[in-house]
């Protein structure tokens, strides 16, 4: 009988790859992009150009906005065309079931390169936006090649067209969380890609790994909190409760980060750019209120263990914000984070081998007679 010394239930802090897409510093709390610090790159770039920065990162991609725009634009006329025949596929209550399922249909092989990460990243947007239309009323409807993928999005969800500052804050928002690092649904997209399975099979893996709470689940429970709370003075009792509850605070706290993510400072900056155009849901406030009670609370129960905001926390504020539904809270994660998983996707097929961990076996062993 072989036992391995350790088990690590978790993998915390197991490296399983050499990556040049992101870098994740939980002690200073940083998180590098493709060589680029996140927040300058949010505010510097659409979500298209960080795409193409991604998609560059294992080959050499030479991909300007307008080539993108147009990668994307055909994206969506192909997603539309494929719900069009298959009506029924984004009927499923859950819109990330309904993502998975409709994400399955795309179908494909293993290429790495541009049409085939923006024909994935594309429609994957526009099927959260289809689902969104569908379940509140509106028909399904055609995208606006001319567009940008962020205000095409924010135009089929709202039925007209975005402000300038919706879509900035869009594109802020999905370059943000692009990538970062060996999270677990990047690490479930590998898993597929290194069996040498289709890319579409290890997208949906991710997304199925996605929809939990634990990943990306999180920041329509958080909205939910903060409209449970209504007011800074009710903080204090409503988290007790949840905490004597044995129930955990939705948006904080972090495997990586030992202090507050720096992803929730990069959407509270979005935030306030939003709310010097009059656009604003007015829960900055309450969230930061929240947010320091929740860290003292957290702080006295867990002492050991830093447990701050994480990106979910402000992914709530900034899309609620934006005047995304927040039912759509994790479908929109996935719409962003598909950038990411595509380039690891690549980075797997270039440079990976099989995943295939041990586990130490507790079972009974036959008998020797
Ligand atoms: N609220 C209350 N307690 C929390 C907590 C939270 N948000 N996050 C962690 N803890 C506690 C756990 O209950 C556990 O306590 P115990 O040792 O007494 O049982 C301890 O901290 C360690 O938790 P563990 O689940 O081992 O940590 P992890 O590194 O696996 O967890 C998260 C990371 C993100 C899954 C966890 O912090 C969490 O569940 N957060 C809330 C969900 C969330 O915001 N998810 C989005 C992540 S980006």
């Amino acid at each position: 009988m072989i036992e391995a010394a350790v088990v690590n239930n978790g993998l915390d802090g197991i490296i399983v790859a050499e990556t040049k897409i992101s870098q994740v510093d939980g002690q200073l709390g940083q998180l590098i992009i493709c060589g680029f610090d996140a927040e300058e790159l949010a505010f510097a770039s659409t979500f298209e150009q960080t795409c193409a920065l991604l998609w560059s990162s294992t080959q050499k991609v030479e991909a300007s906005q307008s080539t993108l725009q147009k990668q994307f634009g055909k994206a969506r006329r192909t997603a539309f065309e494929l719900l069009q025949a298959n009506p029924f596929i984004l009927q499923q209550a859950h819109p990330m079931d309904a993502l998975r399922t409709a994400t399955s249909l795309l179908t494909g092989g293993t290429e790495t390169d541009i049409c085939e990460f923006a024909r994935i990243t594309g429609a994957i947007g526009f099927f959260a936006a289809s689902w969104s239309r569908l379940h509140s009323g509106l028909p399904l409807s055609q995208p606006d090649e001319s567009l940008s993928h962020a205000a095409d999005f924010l135009r089929l969800l709202a039925n007209e067209p975005p402000t300038d500052a919706q879509t900035k804050a869009l594109d802020i928002y999905w370059t943000t969380v692009s990538d970062h690092g060996m999270n677990a649904s990047t690490f479930a997209a590998r898993v597929v890609a290194s069996t040498e399975s289709d890319n579409i099979s290890a997208i949906v893996a991710a997304i199925g790994a996605l929809k939990g709470p634990l990943h990306g689940g999180a920041p329509g429970p958080v909205l939910e909190m903060l409209n449970a709370i209504g007011t800074p003075e009710n903080a204090d009792k409503w988290l007790t409760d949840e905490l004597n509850g044995g129930r955990r605070i939705m948006g904080m706290g972090h495997r990586i980060y030992k202090v507050r993510d720096p992803r929730a400072a990069i959407f509270e900056k979005a935030i306030r750019q939003l709310e010097t155009t009059g656009q604003t849901s007015g829960q900055l406030a309450l969230a930061r209120a929240v947010e320091k009670q929740a860290e003292q609370l957290l702080a006295q129960r867990h002492p050991e263990r830093p447990l701050k905001a994480n990106v979910e926390f402000y992914t709530a504020v900034l899309l609620d914000a934006i005047g995304i539904p927040h039912n759509l809270f994790s479908t929109m994660f996935a719409a962003g984070r598909a950038a990411g998983w595509c380039a690891h996707i690549a980075e797997q097929r270039a440079t990976g081998r099989l995943i295939r961990p041990a586990s130490r076996y507790t079972g009974s062993y036959p008998s020797q007679s």
